[in-house]
């Protein structure tokens, strides 16, 4: 795997493979009564949000902690970025304080890109969601949660529904499950479709009752009203009759077929209350693999060479502990202690 993690399609099938095995691993950890690893000791993991966040930015800590990372928790709010300050100066600062990997979440579309390839910070980045364009651990959770339930996605045909124009998700999934080899439809108003989709490895339909006939899960959109500065469609009350998932429409689906959504839900809009908390609606277990799909990420990119070889190289640190690489499995035990 390459040392960022900025776009699903930094994955080839190998690496999202060796990142969904992984987190099954690591979902295992969760299982237990001490849920810690020490893999990560001694390593600092720094949460960039610059935009709001519930699921994303406490999985990520939660993931960091699990593994005995350092965490610390920067959100723009309260910080100097109030008082003007730049991409470049909060980076400087994150590389000052030796972060290992910044994981940020930004409203501009490339602001992960920028951190990573600017040269300003030496660590990990993970984009954890930049404006409406890219948000690979949501893709990560969502095909791992896909996986435990319908096996292999291979030729699984998934259904995308609703503001596709907004969504980081529904763009980073379709990478994602393409690589994986499912078929992706997406489905949604044409004008919640972004330009250029037709170049994205996914078929379009506007028809949401024929789609969810055939598909093995529907993965139903937020309505982002936060970045509507037009109207994208007539009332609230005409997109839940489209393109809405209410009980009628979940009937449509094939018997063994799930529901997803990333969260947050705008319950009554694109998906009713009574669906939104059936038997094979996903939504909270997905917020649960996110945990074990960041675990993993965080796992794959920074466990590599200790951060204080350097320093032990040059003889300076004589006597400091040294165990960052335990395997995952039996580590637990240490981790416990
Ligand atoms: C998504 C996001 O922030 O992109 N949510 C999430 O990460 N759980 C989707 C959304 O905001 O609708």
């Amino acid at each position: 795997m390459d040392r960022h993690l900025l776009s699903a399609s930094d994955l080839s099938s190998d690496d999202a493979a060796l990142v969904l095995d992984t987190a099954e691993e690591m979902r295992s950890v969760a299982e237990r009564p001490i849920k810690k690893l020490p893999t990560l000791r001694g390593r600092t993991v720094v949460n960039l949000f610059f935009e709001d966040s519930t699921r994303t930015r406490i999985s990520f800590e939660v993931a960091a902690k699990r593994l005995s990372a350092d965490t610390i928790n920067f959100t723009a709010k309260g910080s100097s970025v109030s008082k003007g300050e730049s991409l470049k100066d909060t980076a400087l600062t994150l590389q000052a304080i030796g972060a290992d990997a910044v994981v940020v979440r930004h409203h501009d579309s490339g602001a992960p890109h920028r951190l990573a390839h600017a040269g300003w910070i030496d660590g990990s980045v993970v984009n954890a969601g930049d404006g409406t364009h890219e948000h690979p651990t949501q893709a990560l959770l969502d095909a791992f949660t896909m996986r435990r339930h319908l096996g292999d996605l291979k030729g699984r045909r998934i259904v995308i529904v609703g503001d596709v124009l907004h969504s980081r998700v529904a763009r980073s999934n379709a990478l994602l499950l393409s690589t994986l080899g499912a078929e992706v439809t997406l489905v949604g108003p044409p004008t919640l479709l972004p330009v250029g989709v037709e170049r994205w490895p996914v078929e379009i339909s506007y028809d949401l009752d024929q789609a969810l006939a055939k598909c093995d899960a529907v993965m139903m959109l937020r309505v982002q009203k936060e970045r509507m500065n037009a109207s994208y469609f007539p009332s609230a009350r005409e997109y839940a009759r489209r393109y809405g998932l209410d009980t009628r429409r979940m009937a449509l689906l094939p018997e063994h077929a799930v529901v997803l959504h990333p969260g947050p839900m705008n319950r009554g809009m694109e998906i009713t209350a009574d669906v939104a908390d059936a038997a094979r609606s996903l939504i909270v277990e997905q917020v649960t693999n996110g945990v074990a799909i960041r675990m993993a990420v965080l796992y794959l990119l920074l466990s590599g060479a200790p951060p204080d070889s350097r320093l032990r190289d040059g003889g300076g640190l004589d006597g400091v502990e040294n165990d960052h690489e335990p395997a995952i499995a039996g580590a637990a035990e240490e981790g416990a202690s």
